[in-house]
């Protein structure tokens, strides 16, 4: 393949990051363009010496210019519920403002465009397993608003560049990921459950933890994110795990792992969380031949090293808060 000159939009972020490893590995450049509001520098920190990668400190709300690229991969935004609930106003500006100026590079250099859509496109979906065709049953006025409405406007302003202005686009609809580089703190199953069981304290679940979720391995997403990236098709593709877990499973699997022996707490169900959420990924699999490979027990293996380092560093960072 020729090699190409990529921007990740969001490359210090937890699947920015990931991404920009990815894209590196096949032998292309990377600029990581990102205003570091949820994402971390030192998640690229094993980059600073590779001479085909460089960091942008750029708030892609304001027009942006790398140069000439090959490919802009857009996944700026909050992701995770706490992150984009305390940022609700620069998420709706990200989602459109920085969507567009996204879209603006990608035009005046002819580079093909991909965005990081989301699963929360389908809201609290009536429809189960989620397939591509569905439109969803999102709350335009409720607290998730924010990212659910500022990604659906990605979706039609992507769509909308490829139809009037032939750019060649992609979408992708992630459904939760997880994995090393997630932030501690961002509220999501996965590093709460992690946190929670590595301290010895109780993990929350909310309602009575039979909402059930699908949980894909870092590794997986990016490995389908690529193939589309690659391929021809346009989407929206969804890419994420299949293999359906109630929330009260996953709170198991993490004790099961940890080795933790902490109970577990029942908590009120925040509005608008969805019941059931789970990918169908015929489409992944029949048009860029993937499927996730690592289920949530081995995943959650190979995420517990970093969730270690994570706890420490937090109790490190809180106690010399508290001096
Ligand atoms: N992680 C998941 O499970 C998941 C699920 C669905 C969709 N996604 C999508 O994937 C993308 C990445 O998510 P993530 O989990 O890595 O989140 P993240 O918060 O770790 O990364 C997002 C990055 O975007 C950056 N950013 C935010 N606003 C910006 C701005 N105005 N200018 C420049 N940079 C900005 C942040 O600093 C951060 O580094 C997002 O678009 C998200 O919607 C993620």
């Amino acid at each position: 393949m020729t090699k190409l000159r990529a921007i990740v939009t969001g490359g210090a972020g937890f699947l920015g990051s990931h991404l920009c490893d990815a894209v590196l590995a096949e032998g292309h450049s990377v600029v990581a363009v990102d205003n570091l509001l949820t994402g971390n520098a030192t998640n690229l920190e094993h980059l600073r010496h590779e001479p085909r990668f460089e960091l942008r400190r750029v708030d892609i709300c304001e027009p942006f210019d790398c140069g000439k690229v090959d490919y802009v991969f857009h996944l700026a935004s909050p992701a995770s519920p706490v992150d984009y609930t305390i940022h609700g106003i620069p998420t709706l500006r990200v989602g459109s403002v920085g969507t567009f100026n996204a879209l603006e590079v990608a035009r005046k250099y002819g580079a093909k465009f991909f965005l990081s859509s989301t699963s929360e496109c389908y809201g609290d979906p009536e429809e189960h397993p989620q397939k591509e065709s569905y439109w969803g049953h999102v709350n335009p006025i409720g607290p998730r608003s924010v990212y659910d409405e500022a990604k659906r406007f990605s979706e039609a302003a992507t769509v909308a560049y490829r139809r009037y202005h032939k750019l060649e686009t992609r979408i992708v609809r992630i459904f939760n990921t997880y994995g090393p580089r997630m932030q501690i703190n961002d509220g999501r199953v996965v590093p709460n459950f992690m946190k929670q069981a590595l301290r010895g304290e109780e993990l929350t679940v909310y309602g009575d933890g039979k909402q059930t979720r699908s949980f894909c391995y870092v590794a997986d997403e990016i490995d389908g994110l690529l193939r589309l990236a690659w391929s021809q098709e346009p989407g929206p593709v969804n890419i994420g795990n299949p293999s359906e877990f109630t929330i009260l499973e996953c709170a198991q699997k993490v004790l099961q792992v940890t080795g933790s022996k902490s109970q577990i707490k029942f908590l009120p169900l925040p509005p608008d969380d969805p019941k059931q959420r789970r990918p169908d990924i015929s489409k992944a699999r029949s048009i860029l031949g993937w499927e996730p490979k690592v289920d949530l027990e081995t995943g959650l293996k190979f995420s517990l090293d970093y969730f270690r380092q994570a706890v420490k560093e937090l109790a490190a960072a809180n106690s010399r808060g508290a001096r």
